[in-house]
């Protein structure tokens, strides 16, 4: 995050309204591997990375709500905080979602103003919106007195998703962006909401993500189907196996049991989802054994998995991962988040990331005739308060 961000945006807030604001900072997520599985109380491996979003945000002592966009040049008024509805601004929606989840905790949210910017890419899979859900999230716990626990901001940045913008998300993304450690990635059940960090030098193995450019207009519809069917997949299971209330309880030998009585569609979702959780478990012991070449390969068979039985990836995507496989000095690729475009996380030598991406970007534009945009990131602290650098170092 370029330090004149939090300077700009803190100016512009000064400008507009005239006060001193709370900067405050909510980075993006990269997801290692556990993919479609936080919504079906499995684990997830994500880690906060270096592209985030800057808010500046205060009370402003009146009952109107007024919000900026920095980045797209647009302004959105409410005229009363005790008004809050989902609105036909797309982008508002985030912000007011989560102010509306103060309010459903019996939290009265007076009038606040704010102007937020960033460098994640937007639709491209690193969770944007649940960076701009969790910042605001945390900048009105703290103007409020609220005292409310990292956790329950999360829960409540997940709900203003759901109802708010209308994607059935699991916790991973705001859970990433408010429980990250710099230099860790950090595995969650997300049924129990147990989590583990596991250290993470990106100095030793990069994360380049490499953009399809691709974004899915019907990626959210897809998303809230994909659940369905898993729930649908519970429901069979849970006929024979009462135990059974997630796919994390669910086996293969279950599953296979009574094939005959799933969706072919439904069988194959349901499979996917108790594999990839036992491809998190397997990987985070190859982390710590330091073996990134067997974790490259759980990587590979889960965007098998995603690919083949979950079928939410696409050509370009397999494209890039096809094209990372055959490159030097890549341990694992795959798609990476919710799918249908956004970007592929590979884990790449620190020598051979320059050939990586000159090779990558070569086999993308042969077929699609243009270069995919790349990023190396590095492992970043969660949601926290941002400084205005006031001289130079
Ligand atoms: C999106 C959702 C997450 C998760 C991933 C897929 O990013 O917001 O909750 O389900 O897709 O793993």
């Amino acid at each position: 995050m370029p330090a004149s961000l939090a300077s700009d945006l803190h100016a512009e807030f000064l400008q507009r309204f005239g006060y001193e604001p709370l900067l405050v900072r909510a980075p993006g997520r990269v997801n290692l591997i556990g993919e479609h599985t936080d919504y079906n109380g499995g684990f997830v491996l994500p880690a906060a990375i270096d592209k985030e979003m800057v808010f500046a945000v205060g009370l402003n002592g009146r009952a109107e709500i007024r919000l900026v966009a920095h980045d797209l040049g647009e302004i959105f008024n409410l005229a009363s905080a005790a008004d809050i509805s989902p609105s036909a601004t797309h982008w508002a929606n985030y912000l007011l979602g989560v102010a509306a989840q103060f309010q459903a905790r019996g939290l009265a949210v007076p009038g606040f103003d704010c102007v937020f910017g960033g460098d994640i890419p937007i639709g491209a899979g690193m969770s944007s919106s649940a960076a701009v859900e969790c910042g605001l999230a945390f900048a009105l716990n703290h103007l409020l007195g609220a005292g409310l626990a990292p956790m329950e901001l999360a829960r409540m940045a997940q709900k203003a998703e759901h109802t708010y913008a209308g994607v059935l998300c699991g916790i991973m993304d705001q859970f990433a962006s408010l429980f990250g450690r710099a230099g860790q990635v950090v595995r969650l059940d997300c049924r129990s909401l147990d989590y583990a960090y596991f250290p993470f030098d990106t100095r030793a193995c990069r994360i380049v993500l490499c953009n399809s450019g691709v974004k899915h207009s019907l990626a959210s519809t897809a998303y809230n189907t994909r659940r369905q069917e898993c729930e649908r997949g519970v429901a069979v299971l849970q006929r024979h196996h009462p135990e059974v209330t997630s796919l994390r309880d669910a086996t293969l030998a279950q599953l296979d049991k009574h094939r005959a009585e799933l969706d072919p569609a439904v069988y194959r979702r349901c499979a996917y989802v108790v594999r990839e959780n036992a491809r998190v478990e397997a990987a985070c012991q190859h982390l710590v054994a330091g073996d990134l070449a067997a974790f490259g390969r759980e990587m590979y068979a889960s965007h098998a998995g995603l690919r083949d039985d979950y079928e939410v990836s696409c050509v370009e995507l397999d494209v890039l991962v096809e094209a990372a496989r055959a490159a030097p000095g890549v341990f694992g690729a795959r798609m990476m988040g919710g799918g249908f475009g956004g970007c592929t996380i590979n884990l790449v030598a620190p020598d051979q990331v320059d050939s990586f991406i000159a090779s990558v970007g070569a086999a993308y534009r042969q077929r699609f005739g243009r270069v995919p945009e790349t990023y190396q990131t590095t492992i970043v602290d969660g949601v926290g308060e941002a400084v205005v650098a006031t001289t130079a170092a």
